[in-house]
């Protein structure tokens, strides 16, 4: 029979964090914790996500966890690297991650990218904890791997135990000028008006006890309705990297948060034209490590259900834009389909003017953002583009009509030769940048030196 769990959706938790803060060692701890309890085959390696089972996150949480107080399957953590835009990350006007952790370095507080990633998880309402990382580096640690981190912290000298609650209470001051209201995390009684912070140690794994914990309980607690979805229906994703894959042309890597994909699918994907409407050629899973030298790199699967990250390999998908929808057709009528995409595309557009600055940007979801900080700042927009900066934004720049708008805000993207020679000779100024309040300031510093 099926248990209650495995109609429950898993929720998808996204690592956000400045650059170097530690979410990939963070995950790699996790992996590496289920490998000591020998149940590294649990863990599944997804496309830019790994999915750890409940058996496992009670196994390394220890006596934290008891396994009979949760029915959620598990966990799937999603890897953001720090100079990619997580704002790619969303599903139907929201966020696509159900819950986050913020990875902040003790010892470096808060960074442009951190502050960024708060403003859009406060934006999209998604409930985040906090994980102080690299506990470890305050001088003077004493380790104790795997260790719930209130026990290594009763190993601590008295001096070692001050510096690190003073470097917590740091984060928490900075959380608070945020409007954020936090604490320890042991200390949080209701985790959905406080954010809990849980000090950690990718490096010893120190406190992975505790924000596995942290993490299941919020899931469990806020979330459930949400993941009580019937996940057997027509899938839906989101695309976050198109590739170009080695024998297989080019592939999406999705993030699917609904239903259920399977191979011979016909599948709409958002594109910058029309949709894109194809036939899945394979769904393809990375393989385990221990087979990682055979020739390729991914395993057919036949089927995939929510939440998973899954390569899609079909033909014309080099069209298709990071951010994207995808949808599963199944039964339906393809127009169907298509214009369901196309609204979730329309509501995504950034709506233009008649004069402003031209915006490129990596993802849909980084655009929207850069539009939504370039609203605040009531900078108005003449266009608004995924992709590299090429010659017909430096032509549509360079025509503004007042000279403050002779600019191009680049968010994540590369400038095209062509369109950097043409910006010197049409005195366009491009801004680049992987943090988009540094694009707003330096495009201001701009209009102030123009307008003297
Ligand atoms: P990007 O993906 O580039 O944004 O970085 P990241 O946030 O994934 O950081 P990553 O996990 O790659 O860690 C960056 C560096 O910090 C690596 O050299 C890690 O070994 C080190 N590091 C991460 N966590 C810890 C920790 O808890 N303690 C110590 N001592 N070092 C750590
Ligand atoms: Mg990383």
């Amino acid at each position: 029979p099926e248990s209650a769990a495995s109609s429950l959706r898993t929720p998808i938790v996204a690592v956000l964090g400045h650059v170097d803060h530690g979410k990939t060692s963070l995950l790699d701890k996790v992996r590496g914790s289920a490998v000591i309890e020998g149940e590294a085959g649990a863990i599944t390696q997804h496309i830019g996500a790994t999915a750890v089972p409940l058996d496992v996150i009670s196994g390394i949480a220890g006596d934290l966890v008891d396994p009979d107080d949760f029915d959620l399957p598990g966990l799937l953590f999603i890897d953001t690297p720090g100079h990619h835009s997580f704002t790619t990350l969303r599903s139907r006007g929201g966020a696509l991650a159900d819950i986050a952790i913020l990875v902040v370095d003790v010892n470096d507080g808060f960074q442009p990218q951190t502050e960024e990633a708060i403003e859009i998880l406060a934006q999209s309402q998604t409930p985040f904890i906090v994980a102080a990382n690299k506990v470890d580096t305050v001088p003077g640690w004493n380790a104790e791997e795997n260790a719930p981190i209130q026990k290594s912290l009763e190993r601590q000298s008295d001096r070692v135990r001050g510096d690190v609650d003073e470097k917590l209470y740091e984060i928490i001051g900075q959380l608070s000028d945020k409007g954020f209201s936090a604490d320890m995390y042991w200390r949080v009684q209701d985790f959905q008006n406080n954010v809990g912070v849980v000090p950690v140690s990718a490096m010893t794994g120190e406190g992975v006890p505790d924000l596995l914990t942290v993490m299941m309980g919020l899931s469990q607690r806020y979330m459930k309705e949400e993941m009580a979805i019937d996940v057997s229906g027509p899938g839906v994703g989101t695309v976050l990297e198109v590739k170009e894959e080695k024998g297989f042309g080019s592939t999406i890597d999705v993030v699917l948060y609904d239903g259920v994909v399977e191979e011979d699918d016909t599948i709409v994907v958002g594109s910058s034209g029309d949709p894109i409407v194809t036939d899945v050629r394979a769904l393809l899973k990375p393989r385990p490590l221990a087979e990682i030298r055979t020739e390729s790199r991914f395993e057919k699967v036949d089927r995939l259900k929510a939440a998973s990250g899954i390569k899609i390999a079909a033909p014309d998908l080099d069209r298709a834009m990071s951010g994207a929808p995808v949808r599963v057709v199944r039964d339906r009528e393809i127009d169907e389909v298509v214009e369901e995409v196309q609204a979730e595309l329309a509501d995504i557009a950034v709506d233009a003017e008649e004069q402003g600055l031209v915006v490129k940007a990596d993802t849909l979801g980084s655009l929207e953002a850069m539009a939504n900080a370039l609203g605040e700042a009531e900078i108005p927009i003449v266009r608004a583009e995924v992709g590299d900066v090429a010659p017909r934004d430096v032509s549509v720049a360079s025509t503004a009509e007042d000279s403050l708008h002779e600019a191009i805000l680049a968010f994540n993207v590369d400038v095209l030769s062509d369109a950097r020679k043409q910006a010197e000779s049409d005195d366009v100024r491009i801004f680049q940048s992987d943090v988009i309040y540094r694009l707003i300031e330096e495009y201001e510093e701009f209009v102030e030196e123009r307008e003297q």
